[in-house]
């Protein structure tokens, strides 16, 4: 009997709902090959339901989609809503509570994707950043004093305790292991400046490096250095580990090197519990209805599911058709210059994926 898998879709703002619809039939065209069924659950958290009805999130949310195999998410964020209340009531409140403590997001261009690095292909962009998603500046922890007045204060503190980072290092080192490129982790830190914070860090890499992972060599390198080296020398790079808010920096870089919003995904990964796709290109509401936005993201976070799911074989197939078809058909990876529709490119992969 064929394997279900029970998938909580939310769709979201903007795009997000157009891209996911490519993201699951990809899904369901490649499914029966596999022996594997979906059943997808629609919700319609986003901008829309929260005008409509003032409520960001319903309280028991995270318990609902706690009880989902994975959670498939097109994209959140509004122009009619001020940004933060989305973004904080939705994505971060769902990262953090169904403490989805890994982002993963992978850097890895296709042939026949452009890139703006100079004289660097396919060869020299592939690594993987691992971002620590539940701690840092996103804890919220902090405040206003004096608010409104010349001598006002605002304080946001970079949180972290070792039992969040010892997690995520753990983590950061047996996905370094189970890669078997490089079998290099890189630090990304600021410990001339954050004495503090990246002190506890460097200090929990260095044990656990030297302890458990003898055969994983260690780099350290400074955010702002990291930044230029992945322009440089992206090579360097196997698997890159770092905070909430460093990783969130450094993923767009990354994207744009491997082509951009249009095909870069992550995982928000519980490796104990639910996990959380998404395209991390966001809502683009400009593009809305237009059927011009590029979902192979979304598709390629569909793909980031089956392999979290344990589904390797699956995970491959899907994705040696998005490479097929980013190099043999797609013109560029930019909205309405793909040479295709949005739902043109959904079919061209799913028909690949599904041969
Ligand atoms: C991301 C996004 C989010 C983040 C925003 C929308 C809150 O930029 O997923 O990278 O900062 O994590
Ligand atoms: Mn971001």
């Amino acid at each position: 009997m064929a394997k279900t898998y029970n998938i909580a879709a939310l769709g979201g703002d903007g795009t997000g709902p157009e891209v996911l619809v490519e993201g699951i039939k990809v899904l369901n065209a490649v499914a029966p090959k596999f022996d594997v069924k979906f059943e997808f659950t629609d919700f319609d958290f986003g901008g829309e339901r929260y005008m409509r009805t003032g409520e960001v999130l319903p309280p028991n949310a995270a318990d609902e989609l706690g009880k989902f195999d994975s959670i498939y998410l097109g994209a959140i964020g509004h122009p009619d809503v001020k940004p933060g209340i989305l973004e904080k009531g939705i994505l971060l409140k769902l990262r953090f509570d169904l403490d989805q403590y890994i982002n993963l997001r992978p850097v890895k261009l296709y042939p026949g994707v452009e890139t703006p690095l100079k004289d660097k292909g396919p060869e020299q962009i592939d690594y993987v950043v691992i971002r620590e998603n539940t701690g840092d500046l996103y804890t919220g922890t902090g405040g206003f004093t004096l608010k409104g007045t010349p001598n006002e204060i605002a304080i946001q503190s970079a949180v972290y305790n070792r039992f969040q980072v010892d997690r995520c290092l753990k983590y950061a080192y047996e996905y370094t292991k189970k890669r078997n490129k490089r079998n290099t982790l890189a630090l990304c830190g600021k410990t001339n400046v954050l004495t503090y914070v990246y002190d506890l860090w460097e200090r929990a890499f260095n044990e656990m490096g030297e302890k458990e992972y003898a055969d994983i060599r260690r780099d350290y390198y400074h955010v702002d250095a990291t930044c230029m080296w992945m322009v440089k020398n992206p090579e360097w790079f196997d698997v890159i580990v770092t905070g909430n808010m460093f990783g969130d920096i450094i993923t767009d870089l990354g994207a744009i090197t491997q082509g951009g919003m249009g095909i870069a995904a992550g995982g928000n990964i519980n490796p104990e519990g639910v996990s959380m796709f998404e395209p991390i290109g966001g809502s683009a509401p400009k593009y809305t209805g237009l059927n011009v936005i590029n979902p192979i993201a979304s598709i390629a976070a569909g793909q980031m599911m089956m392999e979290t799911l344990g589904e390797y074989e699956m995970a491959k197939k899907i994705e040696e058709a998005i490479m097929t078809v980013v190099s043999t058909k797609m013109k560029s990876m930019s909205a309405g210059k793909m040479g295709y529709s949005t739902t043109e490119v959904g079919d061209l992969v799913a028909e690949a994926a599904a041969s």
